[in-house]
C-alpha cells in the first residue's frame, strides 16, 4: 500500500514538474529582431533575414517593431527578406490554449509571386498581453517569419521606442550642447584663474608693502626717539 502511494505521489510529481517546466508562456525564446517589421524594406545591400534552420521551438518577438506575426499577405522584400511569411488565420484569446494555424510564404516562382505559395504549419498561443509561436524553419532562403507593424524613424529622429514609431523627434543637436559647454567652461576657467591670479597678486604686493612698510616704519620713531632727545639735551 506505502509503495503504491508512494508511485502515485511520484508520478504526479513528475507531471505537474514536465507542466510548469513547458509552459510556453515563461518557456520561450525571445527574437529581438525589428527588422521582421513589415515596414522595414530590404534596401541596397542589407543582408537579408533568412529562417532556414531556425531551431523547432516557442518564440516570442520582443522588438520595437511589434510582437505579432501580420495576418495580411506583406509585399516581397517586406520583414528585412525577400519573401516574407505572414499568418493565415486569426490569433486566439487566452481561453482558446494552443491553436494550430498555418504560416504563408509570399514566394516567388516561375509563375510570379504567390501570397501563399508555401505553407508551414505553427502553432499559437495568448499569454494574456503577448502572443508565443511555435515556429519551425521555413522550406529555403531567404524566408523569415515577419513580426512587428512599425515603421523605423526616418533617418536623423529618435523616440523612446527604439528608433521605431510612434513619437519619432529631431533629437537636440548634441553638437550645439557640447559647443556651448566647450566654450562656458575654458570661459569660467580663465575667469576664475584670473581671480584668483588677481587675489593672488593683491594679497601678495599687500604683503610686500606692509613689510616694507614695517621696516621703515619702526627705525624712524627709533631714530627719532634717539635723535630728538638727543639734540634736545
Ligand atoms: C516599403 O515599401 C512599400 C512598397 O513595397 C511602401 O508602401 C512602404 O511605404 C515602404 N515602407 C517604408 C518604411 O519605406
Ligand atoms: C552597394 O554596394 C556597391 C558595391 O558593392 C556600392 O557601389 C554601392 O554604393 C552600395 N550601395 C549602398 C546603398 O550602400
Ligand atoms: C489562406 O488559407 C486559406 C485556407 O485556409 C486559403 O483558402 C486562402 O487562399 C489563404 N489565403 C491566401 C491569401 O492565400
Ligand atoms: C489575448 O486574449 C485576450 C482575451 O482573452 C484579448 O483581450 C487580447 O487582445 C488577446 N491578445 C493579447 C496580445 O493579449
Amino acid at each position: 500500500m506505502f509503495s503504491f502511494y508512494r508511485a502515485v505521489w511520484w508520478v504526479a510529481a513528475c507531471c505537474c514538474l514536465q507542466a510548469c517546466s513547458s509552459d510556453p508562456c515563461t518557456d520561450y525564446t525571445a527574437d529581438e529582431e525589428p527588422k521582421r517589421s513589415t515596414q522595414y524594406n530590404v534596401t541596397a545591400n542589407s543582408t537579408l533575414l533568412c529562417d532556414l534552420g531556425l531551431s523547432t521551438g516557442w518564440y516570442r518577438f520582443t522588438s520595437a517593431a511589434g510582437g505579432e506575426i501580420p495576418t495580411t499577405c506583406p509585399p516581397q522584400f517586406a520583414c528585412g527578406t525577400h519573401e516574407p511569411m505572414w499568418l493565415n488565420g486569426t490569433h486566439p484569446v487566452v481561453e482558446d490554449g494552443e491553436v494550430d494555424r498555418t504560416v504563408c510564404v509570399h514566394h516567388l516562382d516561375q509563375s510570379g509571386s504567390d501570397c501563399c505559395g508555401l505553407q508551414v504549419n505553427i502553432r499559437v498561443r495568448n499569454c494574456s498581453g503577448f502572443y508565443v509561436y511555435y515556429l519551425t524553419s521555413p522550406p529555403g532562403c531567404d524566408m523569415a517569419y515577419c513580426a512587428g507593424t512599425e515603421t523605423p524613424c526616418p533617418a536623423g529622429t529618435t523616440s523612446s521606442n527604439s528608433d521605431f514609431t510612434p513619437g519619432c523627434f529631431t533629437p537636440n543637436n548634441p553638437a550645439v550642447t557640447t559647443n556651448t559647454a566647450a566654450v562656458i567652461v575654458p570661459v569660467l576657467c580663465i575667469v576664475f584663474m584670473l581671480l584668483f591670479l588677481g587675489g593672488g597678486l593683491i594679497l601678495y604686493k599687500g604683503k610686500r608693502y606692509g613689510h616694507e612698510r614695517s621696516v621703515h616704519v619702526s627705525p624712524s620713531p627709533v631714530r627719532r626717539k634717539y635723535s630728538v632727545p638727543t639734540i634736545d639735551e
